[in-house]
């Protein structure tokens, strides 16, 4: 097989790694995930489980990845090759996740056109559902395209391309350097218009102050880790590729940290924007806080265009640099989810890069396009809660089980520490081996107590079970049936890097 592209620089990988896990998640994901999980109240279990599971399987994910220098698909098969399917699963669901990503992209590139004009009128949350999503009567009333949407989705697939075809160090690495710049940039700017607003600090203190009756619900504590592994981009196959793109001697543990801290630095960061921003909406409308916001996928695209217009000035530029961030952030973490599919793809079938990023973007936009209809949302929202909710825990588990217990967590463990700016201790083990698997299984039985006692979002079974259930049996069925393909590359055979000097 050819030589692995690499990365051209450390900061060029660490760019790249925040450039996945910084993305709608931290801005349009994570707002609504605190707003609907009490403020503050969420920020507690946030931070545990940044603490307990997603650092430690970050550092597992790099570890791996470098170690093995393989994707996902090539670590499970040299683990065992009766395994190779565990390895196609994260990469596939990043493949389910893409397929909607760019669908949301595509929106927040919309919105930039319309924040020049303000477009979405005197009543955004008609204008969003009616006019831009033409929103149909329910999940089987597909009616076509929606014009708009579909534009700006062929727009983003565009960019993406051409990025992700350049490769990983001219095209991905690249982007990422001029993409985060641009985004810490815009985030500055719009966290002090945020908090420089009359009555931001209602919004901060509610942001800020833990409600302890809170802590105590189960799913509070199952949407902090399930927003932890999602914002992180853990269990998608993404941290084990770009890790395996790293050369020979490369630090690990304080890459991972790094990658770690400056993701959920940055999503608390940007809370002080998107909070203050609501708490000035909550002033100038005269109303409790906790009213001001719309459902939870429309505060960016509901609340975000209301405010914009209430502000004393400089509206539209305001309006166009919060979606430019959305664009920038999102864009750099979707060409991180084709680039998870497209390693094992080169890996396991010796494929040209140039090929496997075709078909794998062909395939993507095609799939993407169902999201694009008038029942796109629904459809979207449904798959969405599976593939980031069930696949993510299911992946987790076993990566925490197969390499803690397995493989051994010490062996990763003594193989990063040599390589590192600083050594992780036994600690380390014991939040792969124990504390992270057992959270997550609990996580896991929780959501599926839910999920049967109220079925997702009030959609009908059909629905749900087709699409749901239908894209998780879709990940399981695939990964086995591109696991039993014969290998045409010499991964299997190449021998595993053992502890360097
Ligand atoms: N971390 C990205 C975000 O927060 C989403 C993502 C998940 C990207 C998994 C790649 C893999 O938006």
């Amino acid at each position: 097989m050819a030589n692995k592209d690499q990365w051209g620089s450390r900061i060029g990988f660490i760019l790249a790694c925040i450039g996945s896990a910084v993305g709608l998640g931290n801005i349009w994901r994570f707002s609504y995930m605190t707003y609907e999980n009490g403020g503050g109240a969420f920020l507690i279990p946030y931070f545990v489980a940044l603490l307990t599971a997603g650092i430690p399987i970050m550092l597992l994910e790099f570890g791996v990845g470098h170690k093995f220098q393989a994707s996902s698909v090539g670590v499970f098969a040299k683990l065992n090759k009766k395994w190779e399917a565990l390895g196609w699963w994260p990469q596939l669901a990043s493949f389910g996740l893409m397929s909607y990503y760019v669908v949301i992209l595509a929106w927040a590139l919309s919105y930039v056109g319309y924040a020049f004009t303000g477009g979405w009128g005197a009543d955004p949350n008609a204008f969003f559902f009616g006019n831009y999503l033409q929103l149909s009567s329910g999940f089987w009333d597909l009616q076509g395209f929606s014009m708009p949407v579909l534009i700006s989705f062929v727009l983003i697939w565009a960019i993406n391309y051409i990025i992700t075809v350049q490769g990983v160090s001219a095209g991905i690495e690249k982007a990422c350097k001029v993409f985060m710049p641009l985004l810490f940039a815009l985030s500055i700017v719009i966290v002090i218009r945020g908090i420089t607003l009359p009555g931001a600090w209602e919004g901060i203190n509610w942001y800020l102050e833990p409600n302890f009756s809170k802590i105590a619900n189960a799913q509070v504590w199952v949407a902090a880790y399930g927003q932890i592994f999602f914002t992180l981009s853990v269990a998608f196959g993404v941290m084990i590729a770009y890790a395996s793109y790293l050369p020979r001697k490369s630090d690990i543990v304080n890459n991972a940290f790094i990658t770690c801290l400056a993701n959920c630095g940055y999503s608390f960061f940007m809370g002080f924007g998107t909070f203050g921003i609501l708490g000035y909406m909550a002033k100038t409308q005269g109303v409790a806080f906790q009213d001001v916001v719309s459902a939870s996928i429309g505060l960016a695209f509901i609340t975000f265009p209301k405010a914009i217009d209430l502000l004393p000035a400089a509206n539209a530029l305001f309006g166009v640099m919060f979606f430019v961030a959305l664009v920038v952030a999102g864009l750099s973490s979707s060409i991180s989810l084709v680039e998870a599919f497209v390693s094992g793809i080169v890996e396991k079938f010796d494929m040209p890069r140039k090929k496997a990023v075709n078909i794998v973007s062909a395939v993507g936009f095609l799939v993407g396009l169902l999201y694009t209809t008038k029942a796109g949302l629904f459809i979207f929202d449904t798959v969405d809660h599976y593939v980031s909710n069930y696949i993510i825990i299911i992946v987790g588990l076993y990566e925490c089980i197969i390499i803690g217990w397995v493989y051994g967590a010490e062996k990763i463990r003594n193989y990063v520490n040599p390589l590192s700016d600083f050594a992780i201790g036994k600690w380390w083990d014991l939040c792969i081996k124990v504390i992270t698997p057992v959270l997550l299984g609990v996580s896991f039985v929780q959501l599926v107590y839910t999920d049967i006692v109220n079925p997702y979002g009030g959609y009908p079974w059909s629905g749900i079970i087709a699409l749901g259930w239908g894209a998780v049996a879709a990940v399981i069925i695939a990964g086995i049936v591109l696991a039993s393909k014969p290998w045409k590359s010499d991964v299997l055979s190449r021998p595993v890097e053992e502890v360097q000097e």
